[in-house]
C-alpha cells in the first residue's frame, strides 16, 4: 500500500483542521497508510543550523521521502498560511545536502493536495498562496478540487466540528481524485 503524509496547520489541541483530516483519514483507510506529520519540534530557520541539520529536520525530511503523496490541512491566518506552516516547508525547500544547491529537496516532484476549515472565506487565500509556495518548491499540486470548509457558528460558539453533507461530499470528492492522482 502506497503513503500518504498529513499534515495539519495549526497545533491546537481541538484544531478544526486536525479534525477536518481525521474525516478524510476514514476516507482513505484501506487505500493507503496514513501517517501525520508531527513537527512542533522543528526550529526557526537559521541557516546557521544548516551545517549540521537539526534532528527533527532529519526526521521530517525522512518520513516526506517515505510518502506517495502529501495532504494538507490548514486554517488561514490573516488571508495567507500559518507561520509554522511556512517555517516546516522552508527548511523542506533546502538541499538535503546543502554542500551543493544542485543537489535534491525532500520534496520535489511530490504529489500534494490541500484543504482547509477556516471563516466565511473558506481559507481561499491561504490555499491560493499555499498552492504558488508548493509550486515554486517543485512539488505535483492537485489544486482541483480542494475543499475549503467555513466553519458554522457552532463551531466558533462552542468549539463543534460539524460538516454539512454537501461539505463531507466535497472532501470525498478530493479523496478519490487524490487517491487517483497519487496511483497515477
Ligand atoms: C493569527 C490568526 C489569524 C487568523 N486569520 C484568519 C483569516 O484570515 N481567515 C480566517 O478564515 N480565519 C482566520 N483565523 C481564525 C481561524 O480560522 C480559526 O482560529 C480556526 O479555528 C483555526 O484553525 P484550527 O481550528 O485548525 O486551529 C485566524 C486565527 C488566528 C489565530
Amino acid at each position: 500500500m502506497k503513503n500518504i503524509l498529513f499534515i495539519v496547520g495549526s497545533l491546537r489541541k481541538q484544531s478544526f483542521n486536525r479534525q477536518l483530516a481525521a474525516m478524510a483519514e476514514k476516507m482513505l483507510v484501506n487505500k493507503f497508510n496514513i501517517q501525520y506529520l508531527e513537527f512542533e519540534d522543528v526550529p526557526f530557520m537559521n541557516q546557521d543550523l544548516e551545517a549540521n541539520t537539526p534532528a527533527p529536520v532529519v526526521r521530517v525530511r525522512k518520513e516526506i521521502l517515505a510518502a506517495d503523496g502529501i495532504w494538507i490541512f490548514t486554517p488561514e491566518y490573516n488571508y495567507s498560511y500559518p507561520g509554522l506552516l511556512k517555517n516546516l516547508l522552508d527548511w523542506l525547500s533546502r538541499p538535503m545536502d546543502i554542500s551543493d544547491f544542485t543537489n535534491p529537496t525532500a520534496v520535489v516532484g511530490k504529489k500534494v493536495t490541500v484543504s482547509g476549515a477556516g471563516g466565511n472565506n473558506k481559507t481561499a487565500s491561504c490555499r491560493a498562496k499555499l498552492n504558488e509556495l508548493l509550486e515554486f518548491m517543485k512539488m505535483q499540486v492537485m489544486t482541483e478540487p480542494q475543499t475549503g470548509i467555513a466553519l458554522g457558528i457552532e463551531a466558533w460558539t462552542k468549539g463543534e466540528f460539524n460538516l454539512t453533507d454537501e461539505q463531507v461530499a466535497m472532501l470525498k470528492e478530493q479523496a478519490e481524485k487524490f487517491t487517483a492522482f497519487v496511483n497515477a
